[in-house]
């Protein structure tokens, strides 16, 4: 009796031992989502999908990023819409790893579009700003990308960043991007005061 006692504990005590890695995992995951989705930002108020006529004469490696970010598996949009990163106010200068290109990119940017650093809510206009937020992302728990195609999605938000949201677009994302910040106020004020606390509408 003891003994058979003995044994269905130590059986019990073996598959929890393996259950556990796996429901920590799962509980991390959950949380990072449930964080995402508690938590909302005016960027999630836009559409989650990029116009085809806009995709289309995209170079075939953003392309390819681009469809890698809006999968709800290994991509962006695992814990959040893929709205959240397509409309969001980060641009990244022109020249990738190159941090020269990128600062002297940043430099015309400035002298020759003032109006896209005197309003905040609009564009974030910053040096490696989505290399390091698709860092940041990767190193949530139980985040699925992998590094190859965080490197892929990477292209696309830079690449995407500057086409849509400055130069001759640049009038009409301002608009677009008031109108989603707008729709936090009225819909979520109390989440709007905290991101205007926090400087981060
Ligand atoms: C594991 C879950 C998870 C995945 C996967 C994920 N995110 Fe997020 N994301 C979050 C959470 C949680 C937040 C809330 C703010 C924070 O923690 O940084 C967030 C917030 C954001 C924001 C808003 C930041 C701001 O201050 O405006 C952007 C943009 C963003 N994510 C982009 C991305 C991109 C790009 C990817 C894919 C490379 C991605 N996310 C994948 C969980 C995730």
């Amino acid at each position: 009796m003891n003994r058979k006692l003995t044994l269905i504990i130590a059986a019990a005590l073996t598959l929890a031992a393996y259950a556990a890695p796996a429901a920590t995992v799962s509980a991390a995951e959950m949380s990072e989502k449930e964080k995402a989705l508690a938590n909302p930002y005016p960027n999630d108020f836009g559409p989650d999908t990029l116009a085809a006529d806009v995709l289309k004469a995209y170079p075939a490696n953003v392309q390819a990023g681009y469809k890698k970010l809006l999968s709800t598996k290994s991509g962006c949009a695992q814990c959040h819409s893929a709205a959240r990163p397509l409309n969001s106010r980060f641009v990244e200068p022109e020249g990738g790893m190159d941090d020269a290109k990128q600062d002297a990119a940043l430099a015309k940017l400035k002298k020759e579009q003032p109006e896209l650093f005197a309003d905040g809510s609009a564009w974030q206009v910053e040096t490696k700003v989505w290399s390091r937020y698709v860092k940041r992302m990767m190193n949530k728990p139980g985040c699925n990308l992998q590094k190859a195609d965080g490197k892929a999605i990477y292209e696309f938000l830079s690449y995407d960043s500057v086409k849509r949201k400055t130069g001759a677009n640049a009038a009409q994302w301002a608009a677009h991007r008031k109108g989603l910040v707008e729709q936090l106020k009225t819909k979520n004020p109390k989440r709007y005061e905290e991101l205007k606390e926090a400087k981060d509408l």
